[in-house]
């Protein structure tokens, strides 16, 4: 691979800053996205750095009638296990919001056998990887969201996404065409109250 870059800098720091989630009440219900597009999105995702090559992501796609069967399990999951934290509003949105996307995809952290990185750094690629899910959703224009919320950390959810005990579930990506144009709003602030330089000895 060559290391000359010829990049549009300007494109990709308006990209990054213009990154936004979008939630599924801003989706266009019923139109969906062309499987090539969702596996460029797999695929940017598959390019995230990761220590010692273990790329421990893992996906499981939902769409068409896949976006039901995943409704329903979450719903299911989330009743059957929430016990006293049960909550009829949060049940019923489970079971709603997956259908007015186009595409959701679990987002999972598959431990290496030998475990021979600690565990942070596995989460740390599986997040460089849905960032790169972000920025390439963002590029063609999409809607997209991470939500931990939901069964994301049921252990019984687990084995329905392909994950072992000692694996990790860390969200979902919800994905669709967005209904409207609209500016979304994200604050930050300063990155120089977070930074410390050093340049002297
Ligand atoms: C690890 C992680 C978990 C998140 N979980 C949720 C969530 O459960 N529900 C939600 O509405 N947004 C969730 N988000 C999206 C954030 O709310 C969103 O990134 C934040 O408000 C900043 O907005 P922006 O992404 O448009 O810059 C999550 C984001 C990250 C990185």
């Amino acid at each position: 691979m060559s290391t000359t870059f010829d990049y549009d800098i300007d494109q990709i720091n308006t990209l990054i800053k213009n990154r936004r989630s979008i939630y599924p009440k801003d989706y266009e219900t019923g139109k969906v996205i062309p499987d090539e597009i969702i596996w460029q999105i797999l695929e940017n995702a598959n390019w995230a750095p990761n220590h010692k090559q273990t790329e421990p992501w893992r996906f499981t796609v939902f769409s068409g009638e896949g976006l039901k069967y995943f409704a329903e399990l979450q719903a299911g999951i989330y009743k059957q296990y929430s016990g006293s934290k049960f909550n009829e509003g949060k049940y019923q949105k489970l079971l709603e919001q997956p259908l007015l996307c186009s595409h959701i995809i679990s987002i999972g952290m598959k431990r290496n056998e030998e475990n021979i990185l600690p565990e942070v750094e596995e989460i740390a690629a599986v997040s460089c990887a849905v960032e790169n899910m972000y920025l390439t959703a963002t590029a063609y224009g999409l809607g997209c969201y991470l939500t931990t919320g939901g069964i994301t950390y049921f252990k019984e959810a687990k084995k329905y996404f392909g994950l072992n005990e000692n694996d990790r579930l860390l969200g979902f990506f919800y994905i669709g065409y967005v209904s409207k144009s609209f500016t979304t709003q994200s604050k930050r602030t300063p990155v120089a109250t977070k930074v410390k330089w050093v340049n002297k000895f």
